[in-house]
């Protein structure tokens, strides 16, 4: 092990930003835990949805967060999943990526209950160490005490053309207005709510992806990491 590296690693930024795939990358490279949040907002999201609850149902929706047990495990299978996400059990590891968890998770991990559900089973993992834990309030609220922060962005536009890319690659139909006018709303809920709002910690460091490949956010992700 390098006992120069840093034992917590925060990663945040806003959606389609890659920080999810930076994250897995220097976990993978360094032996470490990886662990995105955000799959436990889209969890209980998918929760929700399945339950029939109305997103904006304030109480039923919290209520719903304090109940359902989330497990993230490594994968149990090689179809591309960087964990396995378990909601009571039942793996819907794809099931949270559909178009309606993306649609819905924003104004559902905007309700304070919900946050703090998930909050602390996010420390207790997080304060282990040899983790890479990925999300919007990492380096803020979650894991204020991590060796590390990175805020990883990059223009709506450049965020969009890659999630644009990425389904197209897949075989399937995409519509880049239409990404880009989703990628800027969930940006605004994401930023401008109440609690835990999208924003880097003051001692995070910023890293602009617009005119980097992926591999020069790795170098430059891993600089900070050894310095
Ligand atoms: O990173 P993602 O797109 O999978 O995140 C899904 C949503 O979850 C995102 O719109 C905001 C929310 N989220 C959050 O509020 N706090 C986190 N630490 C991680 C995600």
């Amino acid at each position: 092990m390098n006992q120069q590296l840093p034992l917590i690693i925060a990663i945040d930024g806003p959606a389609a930003s890659g920080k999810s795939t930076l994250g897995k990358r220097l976990a993978d490279d360094f032996g470490y835990l990886f662990f995105d949040t955000g799959v436990m907002y889209r969890a209980v999201t998918w929760a929700v949805l399945q339950a029939g609850i109305e997103v904006g149902e304030e109480a039923a929706v919290t209520a719903l967060a304090e109940g359902v047990q989330i497990d993230v495990a490594s994968p149990s299978k090689e179809d591309g999943r960087a964990c396995d996400v378990l909601l009571d059990g039942q793996d819907i590891t794809w099931e949270i990526r559909r178009p309606e968890v993306d649609g819905n998770v924003s104004p559902v991990s905007a309700f304070a209950g919900v946050r703090k559900a998930l909050l602390e089973k996010q420390r207790r993992i997080g304060l282990r160490g040899r983790v890479v834990m990925v999300g919007r309030d990492i380096g803020t609220v979650v894991l204020p005490e991590a060796d590390v922060k990175i805020y990883l962005f990059a223009s709506a536009e450049e965020r969009a053309r890659r999630r644009y890319n990425e389904i197209v690659a897949r075989g399937e139909p995409a519509d880049y207005d239409e990404i880009l006018r989703k990628v800027k709303t969930r940006d605004q809920i994401d930023s401008t709510r109440a609690i835990a709002p999208l924003r880097p910690a003051d001692d995070a460091i910023l890293l602009d992806s617009d005119a980097l490949n992926f591999e020069q956010v790795v170098e430059k992700a891993k600089e900070y990491c050894h310095k």
